[in-house]
C-alpha cells in the first residue's frame, strides 16, 4: 500500500458492491465529489529553495491540545458495514497517530467506551430540535469527559445516495436474491465484518444519537432525522451559553453563516460538503475558505472533502485552514486491515506531507502561506 488510492481499491476488492457503493457515493450526479477533488488539482505548489530543510515539524496545535499533523478522522457513520468495531479501530489507529478524531454521533460503540479508549477524541453531535433531548445529550457527553463539541449542520434532510441505492445498499437492508450473493461473494468480509459483528457484539444499534440508546440499524427509522430540519441559530446560542468546551459547527459554506457563527461565539467551523453526500452540486469547500477567513476572522478553521495526498494537507493549510478532516480514506483502511490499515493511512498522509514540505522549502507546516501556492488559470 504506497497510497491512499491503494486502500481505497483494497476496500473496493474486500467489501461488497453495496458496501462500498454505501461508502463511495455522493449525492445525485456526484458534482460535489468531483468538484472538492478538482479544487485542490486547481492549485500548484512554487516551492523555495537552498532552504536547510534537513529538520522538519508537521506538528499544530487546535483548541489546546498538540497534534503529530495538521490532519484527522472526520466522523462517519455506520463505519461499523466496513469491519467490526470499526468506531473503535477508527478513534484507537487515530490516537496512535495523535490525530485528531471526530466520532459520529451515527456511531454504534458506546461514546463512553470510546473515550476511555482514545481519551481526546471529539464528538460529533446530530442534534434534533428538541431542547430536552440536546440538554440530555449535552449532560452525556460532559459526564464522558467529552471536550470537542461538533454539530452537523448540513443533514436537514438526507441527501440523494442514489448510487449506493442502485447498488443494493439501504438501513435496514433489504434482502434480495442480488444482495446475498453481493456477501457471499466477498467472504472474508461476510466472515470478519459480518458474522463476527452479529456472533460477538449482536446487531449494531445506534447508540450515540441522543442520551439514550437507540434503535438497531435494522429498525426501520433508525436516526431522529425528521427532527432535524427545525435545527436553527437558536439552538446554537443555547448550546453555547451550556457547552463550556470548542464549539464547532460543521457543514458550513456560506460566509455569512461563517459570520453568524462568530456572532454566536462559535469558535471553530469544518467547511465541509459532507464528502458531496448531501447537497450534490454544493460548492467545493477547499474555495471557500479566504471568504469564510474574511468574514469570519479568528474563528478556528478546518475543510474536508477530498483530502486524499500530503499536498492537499499543505494547500489547505496554505489557504487558511488550520486542519483538515479525512473520511473515506480512514474507512477504506478500517475495511481492509482494521486499526492497523488506519495507522497506515495515517503514516502514508504523514510520509507525504513531511516529502513535501522538504521540497517546497518549508520546514515548519506552521509556515506555510499563501506565496507557496499559484492557482491556474486555464490547462491546455
Ligand atoms: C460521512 N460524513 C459524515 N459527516 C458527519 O458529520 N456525520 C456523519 O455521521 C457522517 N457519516 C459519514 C459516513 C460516510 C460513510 C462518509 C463517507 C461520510 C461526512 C464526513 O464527515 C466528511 O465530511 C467527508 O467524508 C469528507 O470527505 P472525504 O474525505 O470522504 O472526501
Amino acid at each position: 500500500m504506497r497510497s491512499l488510492g491503494d486502500l481505497e481499491q483494497g476496500a473496493r476488492r474486500r467489501l461488497p458492491r453495496s458496501v462500498f457503493a454505501f461508502v463511495e457515493s455522493g449525492a445525485d450526479d456526484q458534482q460535489a465529489v468531483g468538484g472538492a477533488r478538482e479544487a485542490f488539482a486547481r492549485w500548484e505548489f512554487v516551492p523555495r529553495t537552498l532552504v536547510d530543510v534537513s529538520r522538519r515539524d508537521q506538528g499544530v496545535s487546535l483548541f489546546g491540545r498538540s497534534y503529530a499533523s495538521a490532519f484527522g478522522v472526520a466522523p462517519m457513520g455506520g463505519a461499523v458495514v466496513c469491519g467490526r468495531q470499526a468506531d473503535l479501530a477508527l478513534a484507537r489507529g487515530a490516537a496512535e497517530a495523535n490525530i485528531p478524531f471526530v466520532l459520529s454521533g451515527a456511531s454504534t460503540e458506546p461514546l463512553e467506551v470510546i473515550m476511555e479508549a482514545a481519551p481526546n477524541t471529539w464528538f460529533q453531535a446530530y442534534l434534533s430540535h428538541d431542547q430536552e433531548r440536546i440538554d440530555a445529550l449535552l449532560t452525556r457527553l460532559e459526564r464522558a469527559r467529552v471536550e470537542v463539541l461538533v454539530i452537523t449542520t448540513d443533514v436537514a434532510v438526507m441527501g440523494n445516495r442514489e448510487n449506493a441505492q442502485r447498488a443494493g445498499f439501504s438501513l435496514p437492508p433489504v434482502m434480495t436474491p442480488r444482495l446475498a450473493w453481493d456477501g457471499v461473494s466477498h467472504p472474508s468480509w461476510l466472515i470478519h465484518c459480518l458474522m463476527s459483528t452479529l456472533l460477538r457484539d449482536g446487531v449494531p444499534r445506534q447508540v450515540n444519537f441522543e442520551a439514550e440508546p437507540g434503535a438497531s440499524i435494522l429498525a426501520r427509522k433508525v436516526s431522529p432525522g425528521d427532527r432535524r430540519s427545525r435545527l436553527s441559530w437558536d439552538h446554537i446560542r443555547h448550546i453555547r451559553k451550556r457547552w463550556k468546551g470548542p464549539l464547532v459547527l460543521k457543514g458550513v459554506l456560506s460566509p455569512d453563516d461563517a459570520a453568524l457563527a462568530r456572532e454566536n461565539g462559535v469558535d471553530g467551523l469544518v467547511l465541509s460538503n459532507h464528502g458531496g453526500r448531501q447537497l450534490g452540486a454544493a460548492v467545493a469547500p477547499l474555495d471557500m475558505i479566504g471568504e469564510v477567513r474574511a468574514a469570519a476572522p479568528g474563528l478556528t478553521l478546518l475543510v474536508d472533502g477530498g483530502v486524499r495526498r500530503g499536498a492537499d494537507v499543505l494547500k489547505a493549510r496554505a489557504l487558511g485552514a488550520e486542519m483538515t478532516l479525512v473520511g473515506r480514506p480512514f474507512l477504506y483502511g478500517v475495511a481492509v486491515a482494521g486499526q492497523a490499515g488506519v495507522e497506515k493511512a495515517a503514516a502514508l498522509l504523514k510520509q507525504e506531507v513531511d516529502r513535501d514540505l522538504a521540497l517546497l522549502g518549508c520546514p515548519r507546516l506552521t509556515d506555510m502561506h499563501p506565496g507557496y501556492l499559484r492557482r491556474i488559470r486555464c490547462r491546455g
